[in-house]
């Protein structure tokens, strides 16, 4: 299969794209007038993503109300809020993320697409005609090309990637399954943290009713995993097992958490939602070897006095004995991709999160990975460290050079470029571009669509999420590129906006 996928992916044309879910994602923002106009409503949240931290507080920090639709009290969740907004030591890096972003500016370009956007008053403008002929303007669709023998290229709708971010249900009781379903409804591939509060198997069941539910008919986009290296490696067999049957063809292996760093807003609360709240902890507790691991360690003479252990007759116990397999407190050698390699099969793609170093990105791929998220956890482990952005540069050249130069050298025919993904402060619409220009091929965004989940819910995500793509679209089309091929270091400038907002 390797073989003849390499012919394929090198040398005839692949095969065309599926059809864009949902498009064009610019209307949204004609949506937001039409509801007022018509309806007068209001978006659920803000749209600056400058606001959406502040509003995510407030509400988090009160009671919310039963609502008459059936969705029961939510009591304050201050220590949560703290946890999604915190970054580690004094957040020099979260600043240095933005920084990072903001030290690039757009250089647009102009009369350069055809036909103008709906007008907001004309309601031929909303059917299907109009927006197929908007979706004719700009294209965003990306396709990732997971490696030689990794089977068939992943479309994407768009290059944008919903990060993992675990325990979501102290944000909102929407937890993981609305934020999954959200982001299905906007064909974006939602990636299953290792701290999930939901199991894989409730998050996959989420996106196959989204399918259902969608009149589009284009099924939700699969899951990405997302890998806390856990210390037995029958336990992680068997997560990744249960990964790969809900559909994740991508993993996404985070090295830069193998312990929780220094973060004041959590340790001045006492807040570690794993062990004080049992919260985060569903992926183990759902897992048959985890459970049955955890279970034998009450009848070897453990606090269980015999008795097996189960995560609902001792939550302390269970809890210290997840977390302990997730973060072990020391990193991997990078010889032990090729456990993970051996665990994930060859038709899965192995990306590394958490790579800000060229060197790294090299050694990630001389070791077998099929890519890097180049990603400093959103300033959340190292602080006073370099911007995410900063690095990007470096790393793709290092990447590109190295697979030019053997190429040179091999005529390695058919070898399919190395994935190259960014996260870590995007915010707006130009942060996407500018992360693409600079040679990333999709970008994971975090905290936006979780101060969505916090405000209001599987709306909320939705809303912070359609509103990036929003701004992307409409950016696309504002600065003369209507596809992402247009986009590249000739678009931008060094030295934009000065420092202005810490997000
Ligand atoms: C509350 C929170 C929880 C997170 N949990 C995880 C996680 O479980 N696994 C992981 O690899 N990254 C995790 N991350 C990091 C994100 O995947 C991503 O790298 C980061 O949020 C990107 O930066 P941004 O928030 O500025 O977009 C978490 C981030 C936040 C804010």
């Amino acid at each position: 299969m390797g073989q003849d996928d390499n012919k394929t992916a090198g040398n005839e044309p692949l095969p065309p794209q599926p059809p864009i879910r949902d498009p064009p994602y610019a209307e949204y923002q004609y949506n937001i007038y039409r509801a007022h106009l018509m309806a007068d409503q209001l978006p659920v949240a803000t749209t600056n993503p400058y606001l959406l931290e502040e509003q995510a507080r407030k509400i988090m920090s009160k009671e919310v109300a039963a609502t008459e639709d059936g969705q029961a009290a939510i009591p304050p969740r201050p220590d949560a809020f703290g946890y999604i907004a915190g970054g580690a030591g004094a957040g020099t890096t979260m600043e240095a993320n933005r920084r990072a972003l903001d030290s690039w500016a757009l250089v647009p370009r102009m009369m350069r697409t055809g036909r103008p956007l709906p007008k907001i008053e004309d309601n031929e403008a909303t059917d299907a005609n109009a927006a197929a002929a908007t979706a004719a303007l700009r294209d965003l669709r990306v396709r990732l090309c997971l490696g030689p023998g990794r089977g068939p290229p992943i479309d994407l709708a768009n290059p944008v990637v919903m990060a993992p971010v675990g325990v979501q249900c102290s944000y909102h009781p929407d937890r993981e399954v609305g934020v999954a379903a959200a982001c299905a409804e906007l064909g974006v591939p939602f990636t299953i943290s290792t701290a999930s509060s939901s199991s894989i198997e409730e998050i996959k069941a989420s996106l196959d009713d989204t399918s259902t539910e969608d009149s589009a008919g284009s099924p939700s986009p699969a899951p990405w995993y997302q890998l806390y290296w856990p210390e037995d490696d029958t336990i992680t067999a068997s997560v990744l097992q249960r990964a790969r049957a809900a559909g994740a063809r991508i993993l996404l292996v985070t090295a830069d958490t193998f312990t929780l760093s220094w973060r004041p807003m959590d340790l001045d609360a006492g807040y570690l939602p794993f062990i004080t709240t049992n919260k985060g902890n569903a992926i183990g507790y759902s897992d048959p070897v985890f459970r049955k691991k955890l279970a034998k360690s009450g009848q070897d003479g453990g606090d269980g006095g015999g008795d097996d252990i189960t995560p609902e007759n001792n939550p302390l116990k269970a809890s210290l004995g997840w977390t302990s397999q997730v973060f072990p407190r020391h990193g991997r050698p990078w010889s032990d991709l090729a456990i993970l390699r051996k665990l994930w099969g060859d038709d899965g793609a192995i990306l590394i999160k958490g790579i800000q170093h060229p060197d790294d990105a090299l050694l990630a791929r001389q070791y077998g990975a099929d890519g890097v998220v180049v990603s400093n956890h959103g300033g959340r482990q190292v602080d006073g460290a370099v911007g995410s952005l900063e690095m990007l540069p470096e790393v793709v050249a290092a990447v590109r050079d190295a697979e030019a130069r053997e190429a040179r050298e091999k005529e390695s025919i058919g070898k399919q470029p190395f994935t190259i993904l960014f996260d870590s402060g995007i915010r707006t619409g130009s942060d996407v571009v500018k992360a693409l220009c600079l040679g990333a091929q999709a970008v994971l965004v975090g905290r936006p669509v979780i101060y969505g989940l916090g405000i209001a819910g599987r709306k909320g995500a939705k809303h912070a999420m359609a509103s990036l793509l929003a701004d992307l679209d409409q950016t696309m089309n504002l600065i003369g590129c209507s596809s992402i091929a247009d986009l590249g270091p000739h678009m931008l400038r060094k030295g934009g906006a000065p420092f202005k907002v810490s997000l």
